[in-house]
């Protein structure tokens, strides 16, 4: 028999409650065909700041770190909290407390005609760069630090490299090493080392901002994408208007080295989306591809490619909610998917 898997699960703000609701029955599922899924529901988000002061605290994420072995996450994010603090102390706490270093966000089109060749994989460092939140605002000046270290960038580049080899893919670094001399400099200091070992890999170095041109104008040329924190997140957007935008890019992160029994968090690459939350508009795919990258993680390819067959399967057949020119509503787009779930 095997170990009983524990997911904590966390909806989150917004749009996270609603597609988190389309992902639970998901769950269910892979039950009933035999897995062992115990799952611990966690109220963090902006509702229980506001109503508690608590944003993720510290025995919570204790509880988490050493009794969960991943984490299925909605979205933060609400406008009654501009700052974003609460949404930094739960999800940037999450990832960086958990040394999730690797964060992947594939751009495969689940979209009948959308960029049908389109096959790039940005893996993006999920813990350092400018999101170690450090820095100044003073009069008339503002500081934001960026922070990189040597096993972070090593641990990214080697899980994309790692990959670029399995899938015979070619690999790009976007970096602005021309500016960002000792950050970027790191980064690709580490890369051209790693080169010299993947001979096999067809890799090479763009300067970000050439990078991103290239990407508009030829997009099936990229595989492999990597990238510090903060060019990762908008490498990653960018890519996921090839595939029909927000609401349909999954992303899951997780910690190579294990340093806890938490390893992973998946969420779909969207937030809290205020414009559309409690419409009942939310597109679930993206949080239910995360879950499938999920089930992918723990092993269980059979249930993720299931999963992901549901969900073009859905598309194919014309279900699809309003960001994609559809009619239906996210419970509805969820029911759609999980009829198809063979
Ligand atoms: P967003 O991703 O929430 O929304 C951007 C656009 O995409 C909006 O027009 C929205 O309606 C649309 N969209 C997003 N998800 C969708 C879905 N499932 N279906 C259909 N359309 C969808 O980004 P934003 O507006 O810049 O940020 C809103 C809040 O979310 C902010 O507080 C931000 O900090 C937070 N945020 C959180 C995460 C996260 O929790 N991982 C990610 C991004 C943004
Ligand atoms: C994402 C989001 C987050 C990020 C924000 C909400 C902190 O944009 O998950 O991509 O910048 O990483
Ligand atoms: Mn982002």
């Amino acid at each position: 028999m095997d170990k009983p898997v524990r997911i904590a699960i966390i909806p989150g703000d917004g749009v996270g409650g609603e597609v988190m609701a389309e992902a639970l029955p998901c769950l269910d599922w892979a039950r009933a065909g035999g897995r062992d899924i115990q799952t611990l529901s966690l109220p963090y988000g902006a509702g229980h700041y506001l109503a508690t002061g608590e944003t993720l605290p510290e025995a919570a994420f204790a509880d988490l770190r050493d009794g969960c072995d991943a984490i299925l996450f909605g979205a933060v994010g609400d406008p009654r909290i501009p700052d974003g603090r609460h949404a930094e102390e739960i999800l940037l706490q999450l990832r960086q407390g958990l040394e999730l270093t690797v964060n992947f966000r594939p751009c495969h089109s689940p979209l009948p005609g959308h960029a049908p060749d389109l096959d790039i994989e940005v893996f993006r460092e999920n813990t350092e760069g400018p999101y170690c939140l450090q820095g100044s605002t003073e009069p008339g000046r503002a500081v934001d630090l960026a922070i990189h270290t040597e096993p972070a960038v090593r641990r990214l580049l080697l899980a994309a490299f790692k990959r670029a080899a399995t899938r015979k893919r070619p690999l790009t670094l976007a970096h602005k090493a021309n500016v960002l001399k000792h950050g970027h400099g790191l980064w690709v200091r580490v890369f051209e080392e790693l080169r010299r070992d993947h001979p096999e890999v067809a890799s090479q170095g763009m300067h970000a901002d050439a990078l991103l041109c290239a990407l508009v104008q030829n997009p099936t040329a990229f595989g492999v994408i990597a990238a510090d924190n903060y060019l990762g997140d908008l490498i990653s957007d960018l890519c996921a208007a090839y595939i029909g935008g927000m609401g349909v890019a999954p992303s899951i992160s997780w910690a190579p080295h294990r340093p806890f029994r938490c390893s992973a968090l998946a969420e779909p690459v969207h937030g809290s989306a205020p414009d559309i939350a409690g419409k009942g508009w939310a597109n679930p795919v993206g949080m239910i591809l995360s879950t499938a990258l999920l089930f992918r993680y723990l092993g269980w390819e059979v249930e993720a490619i299931a999963l992901e067959g549901a969900v073009s399967a859905a598309l194919e057949s014309g279900a699809k909610t309003r960001d994609l020119e559809g009619t239906l509503s996210t419970a509805a787009m969820g029911k759609a998917i999980r009829d198809r779930l063979l």
